[in-house]
């Protein structure tokens, strides 16, 4: 006997069918006689009904308890009236059980599956990852996931990409995080890295001719977990010959269109919005904005230079600045409310937070005694705030002040319930600074990575106007979340030296690490570009789930550990031999 339905496929049209279900005893109910079992497969749950005159299988499923996987064959019915179930797809019909097998049983279980209460813990979720995916929302994510997959392939595909799997026993990747090592038995003493991403390979595949490339490739850095970050994630990496940023931008734009119109049904409008990074930074407090809500910051250095208020001006004469948020309906907020955004504030570094309510008449403050009627008038009409609103200021460096107000700008959004989560907020973000400022190792930075191209400037890049120097990159930002990144990189060896040389690159190991893809750009490599999107956090958006966790098998926790499997763990003395290694911890 073999399975012929799922059981969330049965519908009103197989009635009258003989069917044969497998699946996972979501519940069991014995109703006078009769009993009831919801069978569960990955596609859903499907009413089986046991009758006491027959006899053999009734006992038989008499023992059935929960989550034990049986196959059930018999007829499809209609449900009798009054008990049709209008919540789930398979509401309107039941199978009446003419025979069954139990293939097996199952312990009592650490938790419940049909009746999820959320009190369980992350840690107990994860040791019985198994029995968590079992959970409908589960099956439900990862089926999800696979198709959102099969509909990026069949866009690439069509656009004749070229699918080319790259190594994960390869050196360093320059994406900032720190590496994981893998030792050689072979080469005793020395090391892989496994890939922070395909960055270098892409690359040189594109020097190899290959021109129009992409791979769903896993990517692993050993950086701090979050909810949007693991030590192993996946990116649908891709890189273009011949193309610019708008050429990269259109195919990403096409293809995310392409996907929540499927999947969705949802119409994405091209082309996306962008905003440049100093834009951002300054309105939005943050190179990811969230423009799902409209609350912008304001600068009002220039207004404030003379106020009366010593704690502004004199910051200003400081090299400080001032920048304020325009809370809507925030003169609610009580005084202690208040006092909490500016403690909120104070974690970013900032040292107060001025704040005035604004109201039909005045404006109820802890500094409007320091500003006259014009002042505050200004300061009404550049918000454009109603009587009602609440208005706060921050003085201090402009780091702080980016940061503070970025940050309780999110809070805001989210508290005030201002954020519209049924939105899709597209927003490219573009004109990055080629780098920073590094003051700890006192050196430029790249901020992408040094591959990535300068816009033009005048002449050479030098130390000197380096902090001029605006790059190719493009980060696509999807509802305040950094979804992806990319740049045209640089293919000329003139010019890529010239950028080593700003960063000190030649001088330190690092060039090492990246010999071979230079000598690769002086055979004849052409002009080329990418982009990479993690597939986690598109998956995780898609669903509305909060973390990258619930779209991924066999997340780590927080600590980066697999707690099912149990690893990290210790090997044996005969492996370190084997590699020439030695604990010393
Ligand atoms: P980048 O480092 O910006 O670019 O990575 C691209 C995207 O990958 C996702 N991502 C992560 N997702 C989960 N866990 C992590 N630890 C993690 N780190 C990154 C993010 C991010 O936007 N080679 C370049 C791309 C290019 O230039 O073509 C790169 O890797 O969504
Ligand atoms: P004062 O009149 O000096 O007590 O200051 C009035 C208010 O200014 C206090 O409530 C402080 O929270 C606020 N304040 C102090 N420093 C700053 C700052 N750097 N930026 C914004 N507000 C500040």
């Amino acid at each position: 006997m073999k399975r012929n339905i799922y059981c969330g496929d049965v519908r009103e049209s197989n009635m009258g069918e003989e069917v044969i279900v497998c699946g996972w005893v979501h519940s069991r109910r014995d109703h006078g006689g009769v009993i009831f079992v919801d069978l569960r497969d990955r596609e859903g749950v499907l009413q089986i009904v046991f009758q006491p005159w027959n006899k053999e299988v009734f006992k038989v499923a008499q023992d059935l308890r929960c989550e034990y996987v049986i196959l059930v064959k018999g007829l499809v019915r209609c449900r009798p009236d009054g008990t049709v179930n209008l919540n789930i797809p398979t509401g309107r019909v039941e199978l009446v059980a003419d025979s069954l097998e139990v293939f097996n049983a199952s312990l009592g279980l650490p938790f419940e599956i049909s009746n999820y209460s959320g009190v369980v813990s992350e840690e107990l979720r994860l040791k019985y990852r198994y029995l968590d995916l079992r959970r409908p929302n589960f099956q439900k994510n990862f089926i999800m996931r696979h198709k959102i997959s099969r509909e990026i392939r069949n866009f690439l595909n069509e656009e004749r990409f070229l699918e080319i799997e790259t190594p994960f026993l390869t050196k360093s990747t320059p994406e900032g995080a720190r590496d994981f090592l893998v030792p050689s038995r072979l080469q005793r003493g020395d090391f892989f890295a496994l890939p922070q991403s395909p960055q270098l390979f892409k690359q040189i595949l594109m020097v190899a001719g290959f021109d129009r490339y992409y791979q769903i490739a896993k990517c692993f850095r050993d950086e701090d977990l979050r909810s949007d970050r693991q030590l192993e994630f996946t990116q649908v990496d891709i890189e273009v010959s011949f193309a610019d940023e708008e050429d990269i931008m259109d195919i990403v734009e096409r293809m995310l269109v392409r996907v929540f119109k499927v999947l969705l049904g949802l119409e994405l409008k091209m082309p996306f919005k962008r905003v440049s990074y100093d834009d951002a930074m300054l309105r939005y407090g943050s190179d990811k904005p969230d423009t799902r809500f409209e609350v912008e910051i304001k600068d009002f250095t220039q207004e404030f230079k003379d106020v009366k208020f010593g704690v502004f001006s004199s910051a200003i004469l400081n090299g400080k600045i001032v920048r304020g948020l325009c809370i809507p309906k925030g003169a609610s907020f009580s005084r202690a409310e208040i006092d909490g955004f500016a403690k909120f504030v104070g974690d970013y570094g900032a040292k107060g937070l001025a704040w005035m309510k604004i109201t039909d008449t005045s404006a109820e403050s802890n500094i409007s005694k320091y500003f006259n009627e014009d002042e505050i008038e200004a300061i009404v009409s550049k918000f454009s705030a109603n009587p009602g609103d609440l208005v706060v200021f921050l003085a201090d460096y402009e780091k702080v002040v980016v940061q503070s107000l970025g940050a309780l700008r999110l809070k805001v959004g989210r508290e005030c319930e201002l954020i519209d989560k049924n939105k899709f907020n597209f927003l490219w973000v573009v004109d990055f600074p080629l780098m920073e400022w590094d003051k700890e190792e006192c050196r430029w930075q790249a901020l992408h990575h040094p591959f990535t191209a300068p816009k033009c400037l005048q002449g050479l890049i030098t130390k000197e106007n380096a902090d001029k120097a605006r790059a190719r990159a493009y980060d696509i930002v999807l509802n305040g979340v950094e979804l992806g990144g990319g740049s045209i990189r640089i293919h000329k060896s003139d010019v890529q030296k010239n950028i080593f040389d700003i960063l000190n690159i030649e001088k330190d190991s690092t060039k090492e690490k990246f010999d071979f893809l230079l000598e690769a750009l002086s055979y004849g490599a052409p002009p080329h570009g990418g982009v990479a999107l993690g597939f986690d956090r598109l998956c995780a958006l898609i669903l509305g789930e909060e973390s990258i966790r619930e779209v991924i098998a066999f997340p780590k926790t927080q600590k980066g550990i697999d707690i099912l499997s149990n690893a990290p763990s210790q090997v044996s003395d005969k492996q370190l031999e084997e590699l020439g290694l030695q604990i010393t911890l």
